[in-house]
């Protein structure tokens, strides 16, 4: 592959055609009036920076590497060419669009369908966790688009009598640089053996890989480069800090954080389930609206927690990095890392799920004395020094006793919740997750934390 043509307006050059651009409306950009018309539905005004850059280039019919900032729109820069090719010309499995996690999947779909519902555009979404029966239903209808993530996409390619992605027009890798990694690897290879070589592609993230090799197994076509960002880039709006405390202080320093911004909505990351599902039922147990999002949970009970939160029921969503890529969300204030990510590039993505499309929101990463250097690499890679993020060291102190006698009922918890789910293994919907551990917060004195005055 040769290398992709650029056609940047990175952040760091100076922009003279700014004004300009941003004067652009949908219709400018050869968008259709029926689509320009969805858009201002949704209160899309005016098309985002990488929208300009990119609806007009894949309406010309080029394939696509487009890199933009978290929350800056990158959905409906590869929705809107494909619905509007798709009103063109009419057919059946259209697209294809790869996301890496189940929630994102949903969400797109959620996305094509409210810019594509005056013009009847069918979606269905292919992912693990969920009846396959249903899903070979959905297909056998012949939808104009599918999202999916890679492995449900296979089985159904493999299993699913009379259907296959022979006539497929659009291949989207939404987070492409995950999409191509290794262990989408396998699954990635046999979904491109199985569709039309002469076809568009799309790749989308917020992070790229540099690697032209990976780059390559997309098997694009004399691609252009949207670039609006440079590769590592967090959003101007998000305010970023850290603290440095010792590792047996996180959990206090994470009560102490709520309580002092309390009101807001948080995205706690964390770096394992069984710490996710640990944390939430802490946290409940000091009378917070904590619900966790971790990969051993069914997918009914993700889907809800993520609702629950979405709907703002819960004030509190602990997740692992199962929730760091794509998701939008747009009340969220504030992410903690409460574990550092080991992978540094999972960073921006954890932190661009608040401060999305122009709002603003901040993000507190939990340093102890065994992440120094994986922080220094966070600093490295979006080239900022953080601030630390100002604590009363006395008064989060003030807070150990009713902190440690939560940790002591949510390590009790954890384990009758194993064993309750080891002796119900068969039935793999109950019991993975903590809402069934009701009354346990009222256990701990005095419920929920109230705010000290002044602040
Ligand atoms: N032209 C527009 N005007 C106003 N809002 C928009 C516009 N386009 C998209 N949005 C909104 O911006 C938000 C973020 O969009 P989207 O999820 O596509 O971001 P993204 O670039 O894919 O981010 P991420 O890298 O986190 O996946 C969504 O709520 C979306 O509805
Ligand atoms: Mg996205």
């Amino acid at each position: 592959m040769a290398a992709p043509e650029e056609h940047s307006s990175s952040t760091e050059a100076p922009q003279p055609a700014l004004e300009e651009e941003e004067a652009k409306t949908f219709k400018d950009l050869g968008v259709t009036d029926v689509l320009c018309e969805a858009c201002d539905q949704l209160g899309w005004t005016k098309p985002t920076k990488i929208q300009i850059e990119a609806i007009p280039l894949a309406l010309e019919g080029r394939d696509i590497i487009g890199l933009a900032e978290t929350g800056s729109g990158k959905t409906g820069a590869f929705a809107l060419p494909i619905l509007n090719a798709l009103l063109e010309t009419p057919q059946r499995l259209f697209a294809l669009v790869l996301t890496p996690t189940r929630e994102l999947a949903f969400q797109i779909s959620e996305q094509f369908e409210a810019l594509g519902s005056s013009i009847g555009v069918q979606s269905a979404v292919i992912v693990g966790g969920i009846d396959s029966m249903s899903q070979s239903l959905a297909l056998a209808k012949k939808p104009h688009i599918i999202i999916a993530t890679p492995g449900r996409l296979i089985d159904h390619l493999e299993n699913t009598k009379g259907f296959n992605l022979r006539a497929l027009k659009y291949l989207v890798m939404d987070e492409a640089d995950r999409i191509l990694n290794m262990d989408f690897e396998t699954e990635v290879d046999k979904i491109l053996k199985v569709i039309p070589r002469d076809r568009k592609t799309f790749l989308f993230s917020a992070t790229m890989t540099k690697k032209v090799q990976k780059l390559q197994r997309a098997a694009l076509k004399n691609p252009v480069k949207c670039a609006v960002s440079s590769k590592y880039q967090t959003v101007e709006k998000l305010q970023q800090y850290y603290i440095f405390i010792p590792s047996k202080f996180k959990d206090t320093y994470l009560v102490y954080i709520l309580n002092e911004l309390a009101g807001n909505s948080f995205m706690i990351f964390c770096s394992t389930c069984n710490n996710t599902q640990r944390t939430a039922l802490l946290l409940r147990n000091l009378g917070f609206t904590a619900i966790p999002l971790h990969g051993q949970m069914s997918q009914s009970k993700r889907l809800g927690s993520l609702n629950k939160f979405k709907a703002k029921a819960r004030s509190i969503l602990l997740a692992t990095d199962v929730a760091s890529r794509g998701l939008d969300i747009p009340h969220v204030d504030v992410v903690v890392n409460f574990d550092i990510p080991t992978h540094s590039k999972d960073y921006i993505h954890r932190v661009g799920r608040t401060a999305r499309a122009g709002r603003s929101g901040k993000a507190i990463t939990f340093v102890t004395q065994y992440d120094v250097e994986l922080f220094q690499r966070i600093e490295h890679l979006i080239g900022k020094k953080l601030p630390v993020f100002p604590t009363q060291d006395d008064e989060v102190m003030m807070l150990t006793e009713r902190v440690t006698e939560a940790q002591r009922f949510a390590r009790m918890e954890l384990r009758e919740h194993g064993e309750k789910k080891k002796r119900a293994r068969e039935d793999a919907e109950d019991n993975d997750d903590t809402e069934g551990a009701i009354g346990v917060r009222n256990k701990v004195a005095g419920g929920r934390m109230k705010k000290r005055k002044g602040r």
